[in-house]
């Protein structure tokens, strides 16, 4: 039996992958994998367990035993032993315990399988850093969306507002450098465009844009 086509949409946080991904897979019936949430709850379940981040067979010991669960109670909801943890993973503790366990090349291998099972029919849009290059090499259509950092730290920043959390935008930039910097630079899965993705930068682009855009691109691929 074939494989179910996947659509690959790697990219930077705030680059708009998520929103993109997310709207994309809802137009054409797919599943989606939100990967970035497995990195973040693996960053979360870690600093609950007070684990020691340079341990890393027990990081990914965890990732393996990782009992989560998508979309319980309502869409984009996570839980973490039948516990919602959606707001603390998005949290910036659970961002930045995400870009340190992502760099942890067992932690990954570790969460490869799952990702994997993601591929169902009629088919996936997988949203992270190496869905392209790594976790589904041969996916139908890989993209690859781009934001200049401070479009980037103003989407976030605008984001938390909008949810009542303070926030200061040089702070946020600040931050956001350092996570690309990490998320770039690391030896494994590094953030990076296939060789065969379209990048797209969208910091002047509506989400409608980008979402017609890559779905033009699916029809043609
Ligand atoms: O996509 P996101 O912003 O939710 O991802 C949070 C962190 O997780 C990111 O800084 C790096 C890590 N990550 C990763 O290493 N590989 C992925 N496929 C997805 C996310």
């Amino acid at each position: 039996m074939s494989k179910a086509p996947v659509i690959a949409i790697d990219g930077p946080s705030g680059s708009g992958k998520g929103t993109i991904a997310s709207r994309v897979a809802k137009t054409l019936g797919y599943s989606l994998l939100d990967s970035g949430a497995l990195y973040r709850v693996l960053g979360v379940a870690c600093n609950r367990k007070k684990l020691d981040l340079t341990d890393h067979q027990a990081v990914a010991s965890l990732a393996k035993d990782l009992d989560i669960e998508f979309g319980r109670s309502g869409e984009g909801s996570v839980c973490l032993d039948s516990i919602e943890v959606s707001l603390d993973i998005r949290s910036d503790l659970g961002s930045d315990m995400a870009s340190r366990v992502g760099a942890i090349g067992a932690a990954r291998e570790a969460l490869f399988e799952r990702q994997l099972a993601f591929r169902q029919p009629p088919g996936l849009v997988a949203d992270g850093r190496d869905m392209g290059t790594v976790v589904f090499p041969d996916a139908e259509l890989k993209i690859f969306l781009t934001a200049s950092p401070e479009e980037r730290a103003k989407r976030r920043y605008k984001q938390l507002i909008g949810k009542g959390i303070d926030a200061i935008l040089p702070d946020l930039l600040r931050d956001l450098k350092e996570r690309d910097k990490r998320d770039t630079e690391r030896v494994i899965s590094p953030l990076k465009p296939a060789e065969d993705a379209i990048v797209i930068d969208t910091t002047d682009l509506s989400i409608d844009q980008v979402v017609n855009q890559v779905l033009e691109l699916y029809r043609c691929a």
